[in-house]
């Protein structure tokens, strides 16, 4: 087959001050490759998860449709086929239909089991009879669920020799299945949350919202309430619970996350945000923003998109309002939060989690 491939320099695009971090791993290279080594090329391809457009770059001769869950996903890769000078419009995401059945699919692997299995759920309904599925990840990722995940979908799974520790799944034959129920559901206080598979935190209420919840200081006085990377909603609607005539802004990056807030928390005073960055707000909106704070992306850990958040909820905060957040202790957020709140206060504190209330006095 043609060789789609130029080179393209493709930047990270994101908040992560770690030079070392790369924008494409071996698995995106050995994706490329098992294209390149096809024999006939796809009518219709489709890219789930690329992170930076690695992917979205190199194969844009295909016109692939670019499957993201992130508005900073959707961003940066936007920003990689701008630098590149490639003008590519197919975006969609794993809750909406396409235009064109797909007979060619290439899936970066998620971290997440859930969301990989989202992304094979929403192939099977939306492929030819033809379809074959490369998905790649990195070999110390490798876990069998994958392969029992991938089983319940395809006839054929097949694995590719490890190179450069990377390694492609091939799925062929796929199954005729019937369309799974894609939520799951969590129970906190008798109520029950729903979220679409992927969505933080899996099968139960993670301990560190909980222990949040625990102990947040709400105020009769708080009207504006921001909850960043806001999840399946559960922080705000707690906090819904105890202030019902509270103005209640969800804000998250995935799209996945905004849609379950949406079927958890509705109202007259309820506004959900997709969005990876505070912009959309005014200076001084906020009485009170609450957040059990983003730090894994993916396999990494970075305290830089934290970071810059707690910036911008100073510049929203309204004077005298609160920033509230809940984190592990081994992060040691109080240096940076010190650098920015004048007061900044321990109001919980268990063997892992710490509650921070930052104060905006000025
Ligand atoms: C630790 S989870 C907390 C979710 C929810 N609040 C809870 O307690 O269950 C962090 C959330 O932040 C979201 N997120 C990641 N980066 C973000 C960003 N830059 N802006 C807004 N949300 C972000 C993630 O999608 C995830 O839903």
């Amino acid at each position: 087959m043609h060789h789609p491939t130029s080179s393209y320099p493709i930047k990270r695009f994101d908040l992560s001050t770690n030079t070392s971090l790369k924008a494409w791993s071996a698995a995106d290279e050995y994706l490329l490759q098992h294209v390149t080594d096809l024999d006939n090329p796809p009518k219709h391809m489709s890219i789930y998860h690329d992170r930076f457009g690695f992917l979205a770059c190199h194969l844009q001769a295909f016109h692939p449709t670019v499957i993201t869950i992130q508005k900073s996903q959707e961003k940066a890769i936007k920003a990689n086929l701008e630098l590149n000078g490639i003008s590519l419009s197919n975006f969609s995401n794993p809750l909406s239909s396409l235009d064109n059945k797909i007979d060619l699919a290439l899936i970066k692997n998620p971290k997440s089991l859930a969301l990989f299995q989202l992304y094979l759920e929403h192939l099977i309904h939306h492929s030819t009879e033809d379809l074959t599925v490369f998905s790649a990840f990195m070999t110390r990722h490798f876990t069998p669920k994958l392969l029992k995940i991938a089983g319940e979908y395809f006839e054929e799974v097949k694995q590719s020799k490890a190179k450069k520790k990377a390694r492609v799944m091939i799925l062929t034959q796929k199954k005729h299945v019937i369309r799974k129920e894609i939520i799951d559901t969590i129970v906190y206080k008798s109520r029950v949350y729903q979220q679409y598979w992927g969505v933080f935190s899996g099968g139960h209420i993670d301990y560190a919202t909980q222990y949040f919840l625990e102990h947040m200081q709400i105020r009769q006085t708080d009207h504006c309430i921001l909850d960043v990377g806001s999840g399946n909603g559960i922080i705000a609607n707690e906090i819904a619970i105890q202030l019902p005539d509270a103005e209640i802004h969800l804000l998250d990056d995935s799209c996945l996350a905004v849609a379950s807030a949406k079927l958890n928390i509705t109202g007259a005073h309820i506004y959900h945000h997709f969005n990876n960055d505070l912009s959309i707000f005014d200076d001084h909106t906020f009485d009170l923003i609450v957040t059990n704070p983003p730090f894994h992306f993916e396999h990494e850990i970075n305290i830089d998109t934290p970071i810059q958040l707690f910036k911008e909820c100073l510049r929203c905060l309204k004077k005298g309002g609160s920033l509230q957040l809940v984190a592990n202790h081994h992060l040691n957020y109080k240096v940076h939060l010190e650098k920015l709140f004048s007061s900044v206060q321990v109001i919980a504190q268990n063997d892992k989690y710490v509650i921070y209330r930052c104060i905006k006095t000025r």
